[in-house]
C-alpha cells in the first residue's frame, strides 16, 4: 500500500517536472494562489464591509467640508487646532453628556454629535468660547451626509 502511494507520488512529481517553465501556470496553481483572497473576501462579514464603506463616506464628507482645518482627526490625516481634537470622539461625546453644564437635548453620543454639527451654539466645549474660528453650523448638509459624519465620529475610539 505504502509502495503504491510512493509510486503515485513519484508519478505526479515527474509529471510536474515535465511542464516546461514557459508554459502558463496551470489553472489549478493559479487557483491555489487566488484562493486566499477569495476566502478572505467570503469570510468578511457583510456588516463589516458595509461599515467600512460608511466610514469612507464619512471621511469623504469630512474632507469636502474642511472639518479638518479646525479639527484633528488622525484617520482623516487632519491636524486642525482651532477646535477640539476628534480622535477618541466616541468617549468624548459620552463625557460631554455627563458634563453638568450640558443643557442640550441629546441623550446618546450619536445625538450629541448630530446636535454639535447642526446647532453648535447649544454647547460650547470648555476653552473654545473665545475661539477665533467658531464651529459653524452645517444645517445645509443632507441628513444622509450628517448621518455619515456622525457615523465616522461615533466610531473614533
Ligand atoms: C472654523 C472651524 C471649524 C470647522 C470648519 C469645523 N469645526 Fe467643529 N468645532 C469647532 C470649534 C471651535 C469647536 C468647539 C466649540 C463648540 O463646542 O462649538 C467645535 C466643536 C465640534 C464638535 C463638538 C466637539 C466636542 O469635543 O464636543 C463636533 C462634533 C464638531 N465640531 C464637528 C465638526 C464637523 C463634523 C465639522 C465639519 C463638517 C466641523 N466640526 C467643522 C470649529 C470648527
Amino acid at each position: 500500500m505504502t509502495r503504491l502511494f510512493v509510486i503515485f507520488l513519484l508519478a505526479i512529481l515527474s509529471l510536474c517536472a515535465c511542464i516546461p517553465a514557459t508554459v502558463d501556470m496551470p489553472a489549478v496553481m493559479t487557483g491555489v494562489a487566488v484562493a486566499p483572497t477569495v476566502i478572505a473576501r467570503l469570510s468578511t462579514p457583510t456588516a463589516l464591509q458595509a461599515s467600512a464603506e460608511r466610514m469612507d463616506e464619512g471621511l469623504r464628507i469630512y474632507r469636502n467640508q474642511y472639518c479638518g482645518v479646525c479639527h484633528q482627526l488622525t484617520v482623516g490625516g487632519t491636524t486642525g487646532q482651532f477646535g477640539p481634537s476628534q480622535d477618541g470622539m466616541a468617549w468624548t461625546a459620552q463625557r460631554r453628556l455627563l458634563d453638568l453644564t450640558y443643557m442640550g437635548q441629546a441623550t446618546t453620543p450619536q445625538e450629541y454629535l448630530r446636535e454639535s454639527i447642526l446647532s453648535p451654539e447649544i454647547y460650547i466645549v470648555d476653552g473654545y468660547a473665545d475661539s477665533s474660528h467658531h464651529m459653524p453650523s452645517f444645517v445645509h448638509l443632507s441628513s444622509q451626509e450628517i448621518d455619515a459624519l456622525v457615523y465616522l465620529l461615533e466610531h473614533q475610539r
